[in-house]
């Protein structure tokens, strides 16, 4: 599993550079399916990628990273199954459903079944799905559509980025016009649109509330340069805050991750922005006693929750955060505890956070992607050594983060794990 060793308490400064946006790359390997070929730069070399590069070899595709460059050639589809063990290993092949249908007309996943943020259900993508005429039979853990997608008018009952993608993806070479009401906004929604528009799409809208596509004959080569990652760039922010540090951190623009921005400032740290770049220099003692709710983009990302609680957990006075995208996404607290943090949960969703003077060392367990990195941010600024286990989860997520940390002072180190 493998596991980050931290000795903690160094005031990190310095640049570091992002990597390309983890969830944008993965519905734009989907979307390549829908191309002649596509050539993504920028693409993060990730477990989660990985996993998406080898379904694509399992429909056929030939699909290779050169770097981080991503090349992807659909001349040898010929299957329209993802095996379940494909399936478990990331619960974004969910995106792949619509990608498959629009190309096959038929598709069989398994279904990505709950995990640890809670139930994490597919409904809204298997009802609109429907709405465009797809025929939906689910056996068990197996999910079956056949039929080529139609244009519909579909109004989300919740503004599923998965689902946004997934509709955008069955609609791109669907008989028809699309129009998605109550739809994500996230960034990586327009990324995909920009994406499949540069292949020969007709989308417009991504990034508001209504979608409309109108379904191309079929689409051609494309070549793309990836967004940055805002919620990696969310993390060294809250990092850099944890550690009374300065970092300038380059390749996303700042727009894309306001909210972080302004929790930070009302926590006292100097931001600037320039185009392309973040900088932040962190006070000695973090101010709290702030409010914080997570929400759909642009309100503040649920990816962020759990890194912003560990930043807190050194802020004066007391803090609320409330959790409202994920059911169950508390599993950092225990973790985050054992290092001397001062934290109450209510309801599974409700943090009090009273702000202490220091967080110790231990050893902890990583509990998903973002937990993990909430326990990167407090083993950097605790006292003395923490060994961060179920590391793998942390590495779906931060692509060189040993690496990228240790350029600006932390004293981090992975290895393979010698204890399980
Ligand atoms: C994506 C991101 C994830 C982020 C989340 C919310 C990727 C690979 N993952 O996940 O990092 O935390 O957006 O910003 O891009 N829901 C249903 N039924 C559905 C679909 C969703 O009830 O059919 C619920 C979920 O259980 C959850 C909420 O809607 O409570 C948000 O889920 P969604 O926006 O779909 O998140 P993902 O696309 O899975």
């Amino acid at each position: 599993m493998g596991e980050y060793i931290i000795n903690g308490g160094r005031q990190l400064s310095g640049e570091i550079v992002l990597s390309g946006a983890k969830n944008a790359a993965l519905p734009l390997i989907a979307a390549s399916l829908l191309t002649r070929g596509t050539v993504i730069h920028n693409c993060p070399r990730l477990s989660d990628t990985f996993v998406s590069v080898d379904i694509l070899r399992e429909m056929g595709c030939s699909c290779y990273f050169t770097q981080n460059v991503l090349i992807c050639e659909p001349y040898g589809l010929n299957n329209y199954k993802i095996s379940e063990e494909l399936c478990s290993k990331m619960r974004s092949s969910v995106t792949f459903l619509g990608a498959l249908l629009g190309r096959y007309g038929y598709a069989e996943i398994y279904h990505p079944g709950g995990c640890v943020l809670g139930s994490r259900p597919i409904d809204i993508h298997l009802d609109a799905l429907k709405d465009m005429g797809v025929d939906i039979r689910e056996e068990g853990n197996r999910v079956i559509c056949r039929g080529k997608p139609h244009g519909a008018n579909i109004t989300l009952r919740y503004p599923s980025v998965g689902a946004t993608e997934n509709i955008i993806l069955a609609a791109t070479l669907a008989k028809g016009v699309t129009r998605l009401k109550n739809c994500a906004r996230e960034p990586e929604i327009a990324e995909l649109a920009s994406f499949l528009n540069g292949a020969g799409a007709h989308i417009s809208g991504a990034g508001e509330h209504e979608i409309v596509i109108t379904g191309a004959d079929s689409l051609d080569r494309c070549e793309h340069t990836l967004m940055c990652d805002r919620i990696e760039a969310g993390t060294y922010l809250c990092i850099a805050a944890a550690t009374a540090g300065e970092l300038f951190i380059k390749g996303l623009y700042p727009c894309m991750t306001e909210p972080v921005i302004q929790v930070l400032r009302n926590c006292g740290c100097i931001i600037k922005t320039g185009r392309d770049m973040i900088y932040i220099d962190a006070p000695p003692r973090l101010y709290g006693e702030i409010e914080l709710i997570t929400a759909p983009y642009p309100g503040l990302p649920t990816d962020m929750q759990a890194q912003l609680s560990a930043m807190l957990c050194l802020a004066k006075g007391e803090s609320h955060i409330r959790e409202t995208v994920f059911e169950a996404r508390n599993r950092h607290i225990p973790e985050l505890k054992k290092m001397g943090a001062e934290i109450e949960c209510r309801n599974g969703c409700d943090f009090s956070i009273r702000g202490v003077n220091r967080l110790i060392g231990c050893e902890v367990s990583a509990p998903d992607l973002r937990g993990g990195a909430a326990l990167i941010t407090a083993a950097l600024a605790a006292e003395g050594t923490s060994k961060i286990k179920n590391a793998c989860y942390i590495r779906r997520g931060y692509e060189n983060l040993s690496e990228k940390l240790r350029a600006v002072g932390a004293e981090i180190d992975y290895r393979e794990s010698t204890t399980e």
